[in-house]
């Protein structure tokens, strides 16, 4: 790789020209190849980083987005604009029913929060393109309301849906199901990128058997929530809705928009958080909404807590010993765990954009760590290039390569020259 080594504005160029590469007219995807559609979180990391260079192409991102909103208000996990080979399972095996080709299932709400930011950045040019997005993300964040709470707890129904795909949170949970009966089938993304550093085949047979449960029930969330086993209360899902609820409240008083159910979202889920606190563990943990049991990991969903700004009672402590572990940014998965495996996606490697999300709240609350997180990812991207996801412990560039959301969050967030958003100010 070419070194890049802090050469600033070489830094920022590539970010742009990664971000300009991945552009496929109005959406991105987030590598080619690897994953040839527009992605729901990747798109709005990426809609954040556009804003840096081209704001007008920032809310577009944004827009094609929320145009693939279901009915019910779902937005879906991956949009089929175009059909790739390159890319399995495709439109066919999910048989997701909104306007646009797609999956059935969600991801973390994190586009409202980017839209806070990108609206930041200029409110003059972004009020009108904010307020006609506003009631998309209020139905998007009711549908999550209605259909994904436990104890007021937000949950997944597929690890797809967490974004954190092979965490070793759904360990317990996808061991009890058996996968037999599923039709064969050829994975596509071991052929991009070196398995070992991909989830295994146990998991991914797992991942087929629900996308075909949902299939099956023609993704009727009331039929699904009967009989699909998998059903997981999460720090990830939980603490990305709240704040996003939060800017959402902020935008609807910033615009004179009616803000209607937000406040009592908020509460009821600041509320739900203490379900998800694992007292033992001294964290916030996932918990299997169908037995009720503790995942008993320390995953970097954890320190979203700042993030969300609930009480973080002990985690400072628990992110002490964790990132006493680790050369660089937060591991995936607690470096001590016997489960933590350094390059195998979410069971330890560091995301920079979930840094980007943890520094947010570490800075909100005026604490010191989201400094240095920033700076330990500033060295990660600058002697690593714009990976998917890195190895916490040596830094070594791991997943896909050129990168849309580490090139976004690098633009809007690392860069020394970046224009961050007023919470870093
Ligand atoms: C994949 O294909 O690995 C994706 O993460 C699914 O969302």
């Amino acid at each position: 790789m070419k070194d890049l080594s802090m050469d600033v504005d070489a830094l920022d160029a590539e970010a742009e020209r990664i971000l300009r590469m991945n552009d496929r007219g109005g959406y991105s995807v987030p590598t080619a190849g690897l994953y040839p559609y527009q992605w729901n979180w990747d798109s709005a990391f990426a809609a954040y980083g556009y804003a840096m260079f081209d704001l007008d192409r920032g809310w577009r991102e944004l827009e094609v987005l929320m145009a693939g909103q279901w009915p019910d208000g779902m937005v879906p996990h991956i949009q089929f604009h175009k059909v790739d080979p390159s890319y399995f399972p495709g439109p066919d095996i999910w048989g997701g029913v909104g306007p646009v080709p797609s999956s059935g299932i969600s991801q973390p709400a994190i586009a409202a929060t980017m839209a806070r930011l990108v609206y930041e950045l200029d409110p003059g040019a972004g009020a009108e393109r904010m307020r006609a997005l506003y009631p998309k993300f209020i139905a998007w964040h009711r549908w999550f309301m209605e259909w994904r709470l436990d104890r007021d707890a937000v949950c997944l129904t597929h690890p797809w849906e967490a974004g954190r795909d092979n965490a070793p949170d759904w360990d317990g949970p996808l061991a009890r199901i058996d996968p037999s009966g599923i039709a064969p089938y050829e994975r596509r993304d071991t052929g991009h990128v070196d398995p070992s550093m991909r989830p295994k085949k146990a998991d991914y047979d797992r991942y087929l058997w629900l996308v075909k449960q949902g299939h099956d029930c023609g993704w009727d969330q009331a039929h699904l929530r009967d009989v699909n086993p998998f059903r997981m209360a999460d720090p990830t899902m939980h603490f990305t809705l709240l704040r996003g609820h939060r800017d959402l409240m902020w935008l609807g008083a910033e615009l004179g928009l009616d803000t209607g159910p937000l406040p009592d979202w908020i509460a009821q889920l600041e509320a739900g958080a203490e379900t998800l606190w694992n007292a033992q563990l001294g964290a916030y943990d996932c918990r299997d909404a169908v037995t009720g049991d503790w995942a008993d990991a320390v995953s970097n969903a954890a320190f979203l807590c700042w993030y969300a700004r609930v009480d973080p009672k002990t985690t400072a402590a628990v992110y002490a010993r964790v990132q006493s572990k680790v050369q660089f940014g937060v591991a995936s998965h607690d470096p001590d765990s016997p489960a933590f495996e350094p390059k195998r996606y979410w069971r330890g490697p560091t995301w920079a954009m979930m840094n980007m999300l943890i520094a947010m709240g570490l800075d909100e609350a005026g604490r010191p760590e989201g400094a240095a997180l920033r700076a330990s990812t500033v060295r990660l991207i600058a002697g690593n290039g714009f990976a998917e996801y890195f190895d916490p412990l040596t830094g070594a560039p791991a997943g896909g390569k050129d990168f849309t959301w580490t090139a976004a969050i690098w633009l809007g967030w690392a860069s020394p020259k970046a224009r961050r958003g007023r919470w870093a100010a």
